[in-house]
């Protein structure tokens, strides 16, 4: 029996090649006839289903109840009919498409079979499916033209071939769609002129993508303002050329026009705006627009973005904009703008970014800055603008970055007391005069400060000690005095040259200038440090407090370098064996979460180099230093003479390690090379910004945390400097279970290196690609490492190798990654590349995604 229903479908399809092959009228008759289910069987025993999705489908349920079949009844004639949608996107299919047989289930109304791994052309036989509504081939990896047959399905109203490598023209004939509203073409390669004609007709179309393709010849048609229903049209980054036409003025009906990255040139047409009433979004930048932007738009009462920059625009920016109810982004830098910046409307603005750097603007910085509760980004540098700054510049709560370089500022710099996040100051190339004022090193999170070439006086105040800056640039002003100790020997970058009253250790005057010269240099560096142990120090707490299983109590110190809400005893509590995360060549990991709902993690380490606790704290200080968002805080530490404990921030989505080893690891390349990216953006920060540089020496998967949107953290970095280097080498030496992440010539080097890292990336990228984890189970045939199981591989077939869970579509980011990463686990070391390489080689293979630009705005706060 059983055998009998699983050779049904084999004898059904030789019956149907049979029928196939025979072209009498009667027998295609009695195909018509073949029931819907028998056809779906049909279809997908043409389909390779690798992951099973569409084993379930079985002539013992109705075909409406199988998976990704929805059936919808319509009794709108008298005649009841049924609605089929057969929804089978993301399922990783591939195989030759039998659209024969789909086309004929009756009452096919909706098709999707995106984001699957096809690598075909786009089937002919599509165009039989008469009734199809919507037709979805979204990143199913079809190529070749754009077939004009299409144009058979009347009754289309989306089509969405997006995020394919389709090629060639545009055919004219799929003007014949004329009930077409979603027309997606958007991330293929097509190419050639846009027929007029084309566009003429689907006068229904609501949404528009052609973007990223390839219309290098192409002047934006005229016709397109016809489509006076267009609510999205999206045609950036597609090598359109020549002016806007002036049809777009027609386009009433418009949300969002993104026009940026393309050859445009000419002005925007005279009286642009004027009829966009419900007009959102507006991209024209990355052009060369010019002329000035007609007043119109600023009665476009909806609008919320407008990029304008980089195009060639002179004249005033539209007054009217600046009052717009719901603008948000206002980017027209790099342009030509002239004129006086207008008063923003205070309390009711919601703008959150205005970037008009490097224009011609004039006058003064707008008194009402301030009282724009939303801003959280000013930039003008690089403009005209003279006077003194408003008192208020800073009264935003949300004001993070603050640019006005290179302008003709003047008068003092005002007390910045309100913005408690700001995280830029960029006031440099001004003539501002007056001191600095103490007040900045109250301000929480700033970390770039640049007064660089101003007339500032006096001395550099102390209170700047308390920023965890990464870069402060005084110079070139008249400051004088002594230079705070720890901004000259913690910081990664200070400058301080062309102040010639400036004296510390370092600096050509001394500050004990007649006592002692050249020699004193090192002992006043040693004095230095030592007093910024106590000011840091200052900062931590201090406890004392028992061990946990000692039977006399033994002295603890515990130092935070960040607030966090723990005592020694809350820290001691937390060693329990179920908080157990990890347990490393030097230690257990333990979790703890605080009361005020932090996750802390500690690495409990033997203090076997029998360190000091000055020399642990030296080393933990600068660790502590270390800041980029792919790199977890060092919140602190606690010390004893036999143990140290390293204190790490923690984020709840557990490590990368986790991830890959749960039983269905299943996450999309997209992410995969996010978390990629950034590691290796993290781990070039420690090697390239860093000085001196620090190197990891424990990277490993379970050493890479992930926070929101798999954004990942590196811990566990620089342990060799608390253990000591021997106790180091001896850990890692005996530690059997990570051995697969350690560069072959550790072993036998004397010194470690950076390229050392490279290695251990390397393997993190190959986990990624391959989607197992680095050491596998030893079988007999299988070493456990990955590195070796990849190369024996490579010569046979990429294929093999690469996570076959993942679409076909992404294969080819996917093979260059690989590639990357087998360099990175070159044996020879010197053919690895430096990770500052090897974040510029991620790039392309992160960002090359298709660009679906809509409305959110993405709050950065790092410059
Ligand atoms: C359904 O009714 C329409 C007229 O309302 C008719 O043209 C069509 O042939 C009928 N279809 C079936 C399958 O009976
Ligand atoms: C697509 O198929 C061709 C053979 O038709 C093959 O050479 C190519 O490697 C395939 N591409 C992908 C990404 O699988
Ligand atoms: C096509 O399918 C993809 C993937 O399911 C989806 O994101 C996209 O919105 C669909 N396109 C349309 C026009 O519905
Ligand atoms: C325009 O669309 C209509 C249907 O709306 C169709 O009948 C006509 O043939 C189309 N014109 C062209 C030139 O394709
Ligand atoms: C399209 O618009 C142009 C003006 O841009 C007009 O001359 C032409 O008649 C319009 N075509 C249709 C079919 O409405
Ligand atoms: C300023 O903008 C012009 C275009 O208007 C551009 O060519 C130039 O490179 C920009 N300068 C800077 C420093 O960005
Ligand atoms: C700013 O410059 C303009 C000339 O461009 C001048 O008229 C005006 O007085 C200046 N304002 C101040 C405050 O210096
Ligand atoms: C610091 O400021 C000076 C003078 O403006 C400039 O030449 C130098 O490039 C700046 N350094 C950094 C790192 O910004
Ligand atoms: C793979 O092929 C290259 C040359 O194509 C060869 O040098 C290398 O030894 C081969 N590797 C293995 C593991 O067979
Ligand atoms: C501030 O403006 C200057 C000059 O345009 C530029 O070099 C610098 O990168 C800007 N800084 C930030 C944080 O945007």
């Amino acid at each position: 029996m059983a055998s009998a229903t699983t050779c049904l479908p084999l004898v059904l399809l030789l019956v149907s090649t049979l029928i196939a092959a025979s072209t009498t009228p009667s027998s295609t008759a009695s195909a018509a006839a073949q029931a819907p289910q028998e056809l779906l069987l049909d279809f997908r025993a043409s389909l390779q289903d690798p992951t099973g999705a569409l084993s379930s489908w079985s002539r013992s349920t109705p075909y409406c109840n199988w998976p990704r079949v929805a059936c919808t009844a319509t009794t709108a004639a008298a005649n009841a009919t049924v609605s089929v949608s057969l929804s089978l996107q993301g399922l990783g299919l591939s195989g030759e498409l039998s659209a024969a047989s789909l086309c004929r289930v009756p009452g096919l109304v909706d098709l999707s079979l995106a984001s699957n791994a096809f690598n075909q052309t786009v089937p002919l036989e599509l165009s039989r499916c008469a009734s199809l509504v919507s037709l979805n081939l979204s990143a199913g990896a079809f190529w070749g033209p754009l077939p004009e047959q299409l144009a058979a399905l009347a009754s289309l109203v989306s089509l969405d071939l997006s995020g394919n490598s389709i090629e060639g023209q545009v055919p004219a004939g799929l003007a014949a769609l004329g009930r077409l509203e979603v027309l997606d073409l958007g991330g293929n390669r097509l190419s050639g002129v846009l027929h007029p004609a084309l566009f003429g007709n689907l006068t229904g179309l609501r949404l528009l993508d052609l973007s990223g393709n390839q219309f290098t010849e192409s002047e934006l048609p005229r016709e397109l303002g016809n489509l006076t229903g267009l609510s999205w049209l999206f045609l950036q980054g597609s090598g359109f050329t020549g002016a806007i036409p002036e049809s777009f003025l027609g386009l009433e009906q418009l949300q969002a026009l993104d026009l940026s990255m393309n050859s445009l040139a000419g002005p925007v047409p005279p009286g642009f705006g004027l009829r966009l009433q419900k007009l959102m979004a507006l991209d024209l930048s990355q052009n060369g627009l010019s002329g000035p932007f007609p007043e119109e738009i600023g009665k476009c009462s909806m609008l919320q973005r407008f990029e304008v920059h980089d195009n060639a625009f002179t004249g005033e920016l539209p007054g009217g904009l600046w009052s717009l109810p719901d603008l948000r982004v206002i980017r027209a830098q790099n342009n030509r703008f002239a004129g006086r910046l207008p008063e923003f409307p205070g309390g009711q603005s919601r703008l959150e970014q205005v970037q008009l750097d490097n224009n011609s603007f004039t006058g003064g910085v707008p008194q009402s800055i301030g009282l724009v509760r939303t801003l959280y980004r000013f930039s003008a540098s690089l403009n005209e603008l003279n006077g003194s700054l408003p008192d208020n510049i800073c009264d935003s709560p949300a004001m993070s970055i603050i640019n006005i370089s290179r302008n003709s500022l003047s008068g003092t710099i005002p007390e910045f007391k309100n913005c408690k996040r700001l995280v830029s100051l960029y006031l440099a190339g001004n003539g501002f005069t007056g001191s600095i004022s103490a007040s900045l090193g109250d301000l929480p999170v700033l970390t770039y400060i640049d007064l660089s070439s101003n007339g500032l006086t006096g001395g550099i105040p102390a209170e700047l000690q308390n920023l965890k800056l990464a870069l402060l640039n005084v110079s070139y002003n008249q400051l004088t005095g002594r230079v705070p100790p720890s901004l000259i020997s913690e910081l990664p970058a200070v400058f301080l040259q062309g102040n010639p009253g400036l004296c510390g250790p370092g600096l050509p005057n001394d500050c004990d200038a007649p006592m002692r010269k050249r020699q004193g240099l090192a002992i006043a560096a040693t004095v230095a440090s030592f007093l910024t142990g106590v000011v840091l120090l200052a900062v931590g707490a201090f406890a004392a407090c028992r061990r946990l299983h000692g039977s006399e109590p033994s002295p603890w110190k515990l130092v935070l370098f960040h607030p966090v809400k723990i005592t020694v005893e809350e820290l001691f509590a937390g060693f329990r064996d179920k908080n157990i995360i990890g347990r490393g060549a030097f230690g257990k990991v333990y979790l703890t979460e605080l009361q005020d709902g932090q996750n802390i993690a500690v690495k409990r380490l033997l203090n076997s180099g029998k360190l000091t606790f000055r020399a642990v704290k030296n080393e933990m200080k600068a660790l502590a230093k270390v800041r980029h968002k792919n790199i977890a805080k060092m919140l602190g530490f606690c010390y004893s003479d036999d143990e140290v404990g390293v204190i790490y921030d923690y984020l709840q989505m557990g490590s990368l390690q986790d991830l890959i080893c749960a039983p269905k690891f299943t996450m999309g390349w997209k992410d995969r090379a996010r978390i990629a990216m950034g590691v290796a953006q993290g781990l070039a920060h420690l090697h390239h910004d860093r000085t001196p540089q620090v190197l990891h020496r424990d990277l490993k998967a379970s050493n890479v945390l992930l926070g929101d949107e798999f954004e990942p953290r590196i811990t566990g970095f620089g342990i060799d400097r608390v253990v000591g280097e021997m106790a180091y080498q001896t850990s890692m030496a005996s530690d059997l279970n990570y051995k697969c992440y350690i560069a072959p010539e550790q072993s036998c080097a004397k010194n470690p290196t950076h390229l050392m890292d490279v290695y251990s990336f390397g393997v993190i990228l190959l986990e990624l690609v391959t989607g197992k984890p680095a050491e596998q189970p030893a079988s007999d045939d299988d070493s456990m490492d990955i590195v070796r199981w990849v190369r024996r591989r490579i010569n046979v077939t990429d294929s093999q190798i690469l996570d076959p869970s993942i679409s076909r579509t992404a294969h080819q980011g996917m093979q260059a990654a690989l590639e990357l990463a087998l360099r990175c686990t070159s044996v020879m070391p010197d053919q690895r590349p430096a990770m500052d390489e090897v974040v510029r080689s991620l790039y392309p293979l992160c960002f090359s995604v298709h660009p679906q630009t809509l409305l959110p705005t993405e709050i950065a706060l790092e410059p």
